[in-house]
């Protein structure tokens, strides 16, 4: 199975949900916090107010009471009724001096805040300002109410408050990531599906298909594939049909110029070395000067015959079908033994039978073998061209088969500009229209390796329904 480069969508999705949930959840602390901060400034303004109001009053009182000595500002009637934990109350007269103050004390029992929010809450609030609320006597200010709340107490309220929402979150968070992550994986496990049937057409199997999906979008895409994989399948059949015929056509041709070739050219070779034979005899008798030229032409006649025999040998294979796949590749094997004398030595090696393979097969395998052999022989530099052909039951009841050809040379790093010509294109082409497949590497350091899978109907009806097509 291939591993896939990027992160897995199922991750990137609940990753993303989180941060969502996390924004979330970060504003509705932080609705929380503002929240806890307007109803605390909306206390002390309260608190600040009802100072400035009970200082006016007794102000007013002091002054109609035209009694200067009696206590002002005397706040403790307020503060009695207001006090509140770190809620500071004073009076501050019109020269900035704090006359009186009263501060509620703090709860020691309470958890201070992490300093990480302390400093977060302060920076955001700052809770220690003061709430100033003038007070008024005969139209004149006469100083002013200041309300306070110690800036510790309120970040540890807030915090107190803030805290448990965040501490909820905090369990929420990672239970919401895991239901996501169930849910994606459920709703997602189609494509698993989708991308198994992907690999599978990657891979050469067109029969792969999808079945329908629950979620609309998946089944709109299977639907597409399963008509792409259609299509593709049919296109695929049709260019192998066309190849296939076009490699019968193209065989036929062969055919065709190996017999004018033969009867034409041949011929006309034969002609001409009877011709040189002749003409050395008579030059034998009247003129031995020539009897050189005679031998020459009759030499370079023979040359041209050996030549021709290769071509034809080439064009027009030996009848593949009459002999059988296995003669025809051991003929061909000692040819180039022949012919080579030994430089390469070509070895074959075969497993099976073969003598009910439909013809197409055995023709289209035969020249395969003959252009691998002929390349490296050109191409190898071996000394060792090894030939295996081997026939493999794929279905355990012998319902279908497959040939699997190698050849492999020992020759040295081949053509390091390596560039496909005919030949690896008409290899390709002919595996193409048998439906197999072929790989071929050149130039390692241990020579070049061919390897073609080619699969056959196990059932002698087939092979013979095309032997007499
Ligand atoms: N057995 C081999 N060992 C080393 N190199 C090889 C071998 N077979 C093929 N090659 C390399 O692959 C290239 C392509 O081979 P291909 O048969 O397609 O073309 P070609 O042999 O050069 O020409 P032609 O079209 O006549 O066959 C060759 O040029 C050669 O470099
Ligand atoms: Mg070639």
């Amino acid at each position: 199975m291939r591993n896939w480069s990027g992160s897995d969508l199922k991750q990137r999705l609940t990753l993303r949900v989180a941060a969502v949930s996390m924004l979330c959840f970060a504003a509705i602390s932080g609705y929380f916090l503002i929240e806890a901060d307007r109803s605390v400034r909306a206390r002390i303004a309260a608190v600040a107010d009802v100072a400035a109001r009970t200082l006016e009053l007794r102000q007013s009182k002091i002054q109609w009471l035209n009694n200067p000595r009696s206590d002002f500002p005397d706040l403790d009637s307020v503060a009695a009724s207001v006090m509140a934990p770190g809620l500071c109350l004073a009076f501050r007269s019109n020269s900035g001096e704090i006359s009186q103050r009263f501060c509620g004390g703090t709860q020691a029992d309470t958890a201070a805040p992490p300093q990480a929010f302390a400093t977060l809450y302060r920076r955001l609030f700052d809770p220690g300002r003061e709430t100033v609320r003038p007070v008024i006597a005969r139209g004149q200010a006469i100083g002013e109410a200041v309300v306070w709340v110690d800036p510790a107490v309120l970040t540890t309220e807030a915090w107190h408050d803030a805290g448990r929402l965040m501490a909820v979150l905090m369990i929420a968070l990672p239970l919401l990531c895991a239901l996501v992550y169930a849910a994606l994986s459920r709703a997602l496990r189609p494509t698993r599906l989708i991308r198994d049937g992907l690999e599978r057409i990657a891979a050469g199997d067109l029969a792969a298909r999808l079945p329908p999906f629950d979620l609309a979008e998946l089944s709109a895409i299977g639907d597409v594939f399963n008509h792409l994989a259609e299509r593709l399948a049919t296109a695929l059949s049709d260019r192998n049909a066309l190849t296939q015929k076009l490699i019968v056509v193209q065989d036929e041709e062969r055919r065709h110029l190996a017999r004018e070739l033969h009867d034409e050219f041949g011929q006309s070779l034969a002609a001409i070395r009877a011709l040189a034979a002749s003409a050395r005899l008579t030059a034998v008798q009247d003129c031995p000067p020539l009897l050189a030229e005679c031998d020459g032409i009759a030499r370079t006649a023979t040359d041209m015959m050996e030549t021709l025999r290769g071509a034809l040998f080439r064009l027009r294979p030996p009848d593949v079908d009459e002999l059988g796949l296995a003669a025809s590749l051991e003929g061909l094997i000692a040819g180039w033994n022949g012919r080579s004398r030994g430089q390469p030595r070509f070895e074959i090696a075969i497993a099976g039978s073969f003598e009910r393979i439909p013809a197409s097969v055995s023709a289209n395998l035969y020249r395969i073998v003959q252009e691998a052999l002929t390349n490296a022989a050109k191409h190898a530099g071996a000394t060792r061209v090894m030939l295996r052909l081997e026939m493999r039951e794929t279905a355990p009841a012998g319902g279908s088969n497959e040939i699997a050809l190698a050849i492999d040379d020992d020759g040295g790093p081949g053509d390091p500009q390596f560039r496909s010509g005919m030949g690896l294109l008409g290899m390709r082409e002919r595996v193409a229209a048998l439906g197999g497949r072929l790989s071929f590497e050149a130039g390692q350091s241990n020579g070049s390796s061919l390897r073609v899978i080619v699969p056959v109907a196990a059932n002698r009806e087939a092979a013979f329904v095309e032997r007499a097509a």
